[in-house]
């Protein structure tokens, strides 16, 4: 194949994908990934439950193995993620049997901050901060889901994980990564963030997850959104894209009907979906600087694992070939 998706987006940013270390060491694809990202994203290893499972115990050998072979193949990495709610061990949270002091909690974030970005310091050039902590709009916080991390600190914990993370590592880019399909719930992202910003907290970029529907996002919401961040003085990476062949808000699994074939007129309403993202944001270069995809190719991918029914959501195919898109 003579596409090359990193050279083609040379003159824009960086192409990434999500890598697990078994891909990076499996010659036929770590020389795929290389030839064709600039950029990845560990998939699941750096989560705080992979990497920091108990108390003072890193495990760190499949995320150093990600990290190394971007290092031997000149690629960027994203850290993915300092701090998500539903990937942190329970040790995070408790002492003898009773909820953690705020103290305690600080504490504990704080050394495993602390000790993930002292190790990749100079290799991992961003981080997702935090990840999906922006509540649904009906929920009764300003901000903050009611998860265990909230019911310890309050709302003070978002604050503290950036400013931590930013003297930890001073050179890393620092986002907050979340995900949105409609307008309702990126107006409240976009409040939390101007609020956040007012106070001063230190927040680079935006990460947009985008794992899109083949009933679409349009192109309004997000080249709209994109502006908006902007605004505020954010960088904006597309963090997490995939393009399942179902709809978004069906559960694949419940509709009967809608069978897992990879129509000829599915594989177009995907390409539309992708080719729309692609260009909004090659409009936006210089406020854009990242578009990561949410596995390298079809094989493996997150959807087909999570729904139990065949998906076929990314660039390129089980074969690694690049789709006509
Ligand atoms: C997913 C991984 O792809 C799966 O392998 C894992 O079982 C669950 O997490 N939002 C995120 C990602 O920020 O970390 C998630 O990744 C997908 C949704």
């Amino acid at each position: 194949t003579t596409v090359q998706l990193k050279r083609a987006y040379r003159n824009y940013f960086p192409i990434g994908t999500a890598v697990d270390s078994k891909m990076v060491t499996d010659p036929r694809t770590a020389s795929f990934i290389a030839k064709q990202y600039s950029s990845v994203t560990p998939v699941n290893d750096m989560k705080p439950v992979n990497i920091h499972p108990s108390e003072n115990v890193y495990k760190w050998a499949p995320a150093d193995k990600i990290v190394n072979f971007a290092v031997q193949n000149g690629l960027k990495v994203r850290g993915h993620c300092l701090v998500w709610f539903y990937r942190m061990p329970h040790w995070f949270f408790w002492d003898n049997g009773q909820l953690a002091s705020k103290e305690l909690l600080y504490s504990r974030l704080d050394s495993h901050i602390n000790t993930v970005m002292s190790r990749y310091k100079g290799k991992v050039y961003a981080y997702d901060v935090l990840n999906e902590t922006v509540a649904k709009t009906t929920e009764t916080t300003q901000y903050s889901r009611i998860d265990t991390l909230y019911k310890i600190a309050g709302e003070d914990y978002i604050e503290h994980v950036f400013r931590t993370a930013r003297k930890a590592d001073p050179s890393a880019k620092l986002f907050y990564n979340d995900t949105f399909y409609d307008e309702a719930k990126r107006d409240k992202i976009y409040a939390f963030l101007k609020e956040m910003k007012a106070k001063g907290v230190p927040i680079d970029g935006v990460g947009i997850q985008c794992h899109i529907g083949i009933d679409g996002m349009s192109e309004e919401l997000l080249s709209n959104s994109i502006d908006m961040f902007a605004k505020l003085g954010l960088e904006v990476q597309i963090t997490e894209l995939d393009v399942s062949i179902f709809n978004r808000e069906a559960k694949a699994k419940t509709v009967a009907n809608d069978s897992d074939d990879y129509t000829i007129d599915k594989e177009g309403k995907q390409s539309d979906i992708f080719n729309m993202v692609f260009k909004v944001c090659r409009q936006r270069k210089g406020v854009v600087t990242g578009i990561t995809t949410w596995a390298p190719a079809d094989i493996n991918n997150y959807l087909t694992k999570r729904l139990g029914k065949r998906n076929y959501p990314n660039l390129f195919d089980n074969n690694l070939k690049p789709k006509p898109m």
